[in-house]
């Protein structure tokens, strides 16, 4: 009678004994499962400076620069333009704003000429001056003047009437 209570006893222990082995191997397995998976996953870099990617900090800076540092930089060679636009309506107005990115067409005068680094060409300004000035639910009118670009101009070129550097200047009739 107390023999069986022990051979009982003794099962009841050693099941758990073996479960706790199984369990416990799982465990590790996951574990160093997880270690390898999050050594691999995770950057060199990461935890330089914070949780995030240090080197994401160089690959910015290593990015090159498109825009130039602003108006002054085009004033050099296209002062007229400069002092035209600075007079008036648009006077708040990056030149790139408008030219699109201009750093290559900058470094590259004096150079050999290089077709990629024009200004690039504006074709459309009904889409251009619309980007601004198209009336919109969203758009406050004590902020910006704005226009019904179709109603407003039939939806010809906007720069057939308004000289896009002086918006207000001669205006009154077709331009050239
Ligand atoms: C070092 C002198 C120089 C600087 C600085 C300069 N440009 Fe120019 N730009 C030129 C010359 C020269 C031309 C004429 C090139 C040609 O017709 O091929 C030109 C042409 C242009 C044109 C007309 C392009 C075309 O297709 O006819 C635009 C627009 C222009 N530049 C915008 C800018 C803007 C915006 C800046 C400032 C971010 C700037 N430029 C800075 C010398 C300069
Ligand atoms: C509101 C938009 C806008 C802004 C801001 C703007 N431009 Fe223009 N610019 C135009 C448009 C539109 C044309 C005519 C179409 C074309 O030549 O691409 C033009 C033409 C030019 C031209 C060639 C013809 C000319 O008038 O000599 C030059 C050079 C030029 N811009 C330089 C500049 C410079 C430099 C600045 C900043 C000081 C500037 N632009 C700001 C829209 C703009
Ligand atoms: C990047 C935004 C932007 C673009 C693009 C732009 N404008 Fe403007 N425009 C302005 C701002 C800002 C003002 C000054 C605030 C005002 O008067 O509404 C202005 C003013 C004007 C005015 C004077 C409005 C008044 O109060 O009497 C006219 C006209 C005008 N722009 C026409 C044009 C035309 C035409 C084009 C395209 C060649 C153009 N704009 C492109 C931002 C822009
Ligand atoms: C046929 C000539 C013509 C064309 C094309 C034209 N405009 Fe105008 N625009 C004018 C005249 C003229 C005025 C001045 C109206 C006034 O003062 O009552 C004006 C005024 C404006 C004003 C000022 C509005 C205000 O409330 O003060 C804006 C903004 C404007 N135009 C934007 C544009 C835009 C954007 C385009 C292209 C979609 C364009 N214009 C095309 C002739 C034109």
């Amino acid at each position: 009678m107390a023999d069986r209570m022990a051979d009982k006893k003794e099962g009841v222990t050693g099941f758990f004994q073996k479960a706790t082995v199984r369990v416990g191997s799982l465990l590790a397995v996951v574990l160093i499962l997880f270690a390898v998976g999050r050594a691999f996953a995770v950057p060199d870099s990461f935890g330089e400076y914070g949780r995030y990617r240090g080197n994401n900090l160089q690959e910015n800076a290593d990015k090159e620069v498109s825009f130039t540092k602003g108006n002054e930089v085009c004033r050099d060679c296209h002062n007229t333009v400069f002092q035209a636009l600075t007079g008036e309506y648009h006077n708040s107005l990056n030149c790139e704003s408008c030219h699109g990115p201009a750093a290559a067409h900058v470094a590259a005068i004096g150079a050999e000429t290089d077709e990629t680094a024009k200004p690039v060409e504006i074709e459309e300004t009904v889409e251009l001056c619309s980007a601004c000035h198209a009336e919109t639910a969203g758009r406050s009118k004590e902020v910006i003047a704005t226009v019904q670009p179709v109603k407003h101009s039939g939806g010809i070129d906007c720069i057939r009437c308004h000289n896009p550097h002086q918006p207000r200047t001669g205006l009154g009739g077709m331009r050239q």
